[in-house]
């Protein structure tokens, strides 16, 4: 006969009750039976800090649940767990530090903090032997943390290319299928609330480089810091350069790229072409992906919502459960264990290929007088395409794998030509030469 489920109520304290932290209660109050039946544990959140305590919440708490006293919710002794989803670095770093060295256990959805001060959190939490759990804090509802770290602890990772911003992919992703323009499509997912006023931090790639920062630091257990990861986003991307891609046979995603090569890593955001035929082309509108390369598994994608309050507090509390069970029964979850500091590859020595889209003169010899600069700098073409634009051609190029500084080094060059009018986008190709 099977052992009677041991249960014993946890007690959560909860900071933040914004999108995440509101469809945590609500998810709780939903579960409680379920969680209960499968965990063995009941979760009750007793208290929670807000910053605001006049405002309107449709969360099923009494009014006497809440505070905007933070530190009073993280040393209330009827607390046992807390729970971080107020976001930014402070306060949420001495709250959660605070709560670390108390012994309580910490779930956080706040990428921008552990991309920032991991290290210093990760190593507070190892000194006071509790879990710091934080699934949510990237690609929001996809599970990748927990299967980076302990369902492929046994592989050998070799890369992680990540579809992490679902604001950007819904922007692209109107690029593609309506013609749209930058400005019209990031108009449309304003108003659509899948962008903020200021778009800066999605569409400039700060939010998928602090996403990439976590992927890269649990994919290679190495102590990766956001200065580490080279950014570019997708704001100079035209209507022009998506549909080149498409007659190429690419589609454009902003990729975020963790990956091991040679014994260095390389992590990265920047806007990719990438082949239609690839799984991540089909990732369309808000949604986000990790397209996962390993030894022994092979090839591996996870799929799903990375944003919205729902998706958010599923990973939020698949987390909550593992630290009350670990709680319940007086043990830790998979520890991050030692990060090593590994030696982080400059852009200039990454290799890719490019597409590149220039408007030259034409006219007999200017050809040449192209082919020679990337000659000249090692960097060898694949395919060209010309167009005629009345008196001016547009040309294509997509090259072989090459340096980043060499390919630099041919752009600045071919500037210098008297023929070339100008050199437009330089999009790097996630090719068939990987
Ligand atoms: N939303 C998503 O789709 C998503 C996805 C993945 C990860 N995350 C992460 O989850 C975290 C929360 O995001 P969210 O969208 O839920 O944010 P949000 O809607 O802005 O909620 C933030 C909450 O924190 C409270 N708060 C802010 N500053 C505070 C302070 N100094 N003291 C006490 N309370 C404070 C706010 O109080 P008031 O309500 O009174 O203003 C609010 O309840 C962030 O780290 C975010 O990056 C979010």
């Amino acid at each position: 006969m099977a052992d009677p489920v041991r249960e014993e109520t946890v007690r959560v304290g909860l900071l933040g009750c914004g999108h995440v932290g509101s469809a945590l209660v609500r998810l709780v109050d939903e579960h409680a039976d379920v969680i209960e039946s499968r965990a063995g544990v009941r979760i009750e959140i007793t208290r929670v800090a807000v910053r605001n305590l006049a405002r309107e919440r449709d969360v099923p708490l009494p009014a006497s649940s809440f505070t905007h006293d933070t530190e009073s919710v993280v040393t209330d002794p009827d607390v046992d767990v807390v729970v971080e989803v107020i976001g930014g670095i402070e306060p949420a770093r001495s709250l959660i530090t605070e709560a670390l060295k108390t012994g309580k256990p910490v779930v956080t959805a706040n990428k921008e903090l552990l991309a920032n001060v991991g290290k210093e959190l990760f190593e507070t939490a190892e000194g006071s032997g509790v879990d710091l759990l934080f699934e949510a804090s990237v690609a929001g509802g996809i599970p990748l943390i927990r299967p980076l770290r302990e369902s492929l602890a046994g592989d050998r990772i070799r890369r992680v290319i990540g579809i992490v911003n679902g604001t950007t992919n819904y922007i692209l992703t109107r690029m593609t299928e309506e013609g749209s323009t930058f400005h019209d499509a990031l108009a449309e997912a304003q108003t659509l609330g899948y962008a903020e006023r200021d778009p800066s931090a999605d569409i400039e790639g700060y939010d998928a480089a602090a996403k990439a920062t976590i992927i890269a630091s649990i994919a290679f257990g190495a102590r990766i810091v956001a200065g580490d990861v080279y950014r570019e986003g997708i704001s100079e991307i035209t209507e022009h350069d998506i549909a080149s891609a498409r007659d190429l046979g690419y589609v454009v995603k902003l990729l975020a790229v963790a990956e091991e090569s040679d014994g260095d890593l390389a992590v990265r955001v920047h806007p990719s072409m990438i082949p239609l035929h690839h799984p991540l082309a089909a990732v369309r509108e808000s949604f986000n992906a990790l397209f996962i390369e390993a030894d022994a598994v092979g090839e591996l994608m996870l799929y799903g919502r990375g944003a919205g309050g729902s998706p958010t507090a599923s990973a939020v509390l698949g987390d909550l459960i593992d630290a009350a069970k670990n709680l319940a029964s007086g043990g830790r979850g998979a520890t991050i264990g030692a990060l090593t500091r590994r030696r982080v590859r400059p852009i200039d020595e990454v290799e890719s290929q490019f597409y590149l889209l220039m408007e030259v003169a034409d006219r007999p010899g200017v050809l040449a007088k192209i082919a020679d600069q990337f000659g000249r700098h090692g960097v060898s073409i694949k395919s060209m395409q010309q167009r005629g634009i009345g008196d001016d051609a547009r040309l294509i190029f997509v090259t072989h794998r090459a340096r980043e500084a060499d390919l630099r080094a041919t752009v600045h060059a071919l500037r210098d030509v008297d023929v070339v009018h100008r050199v437009g986008s330089v999009i790097r190709v996630l090719g068939d030469e990987e």
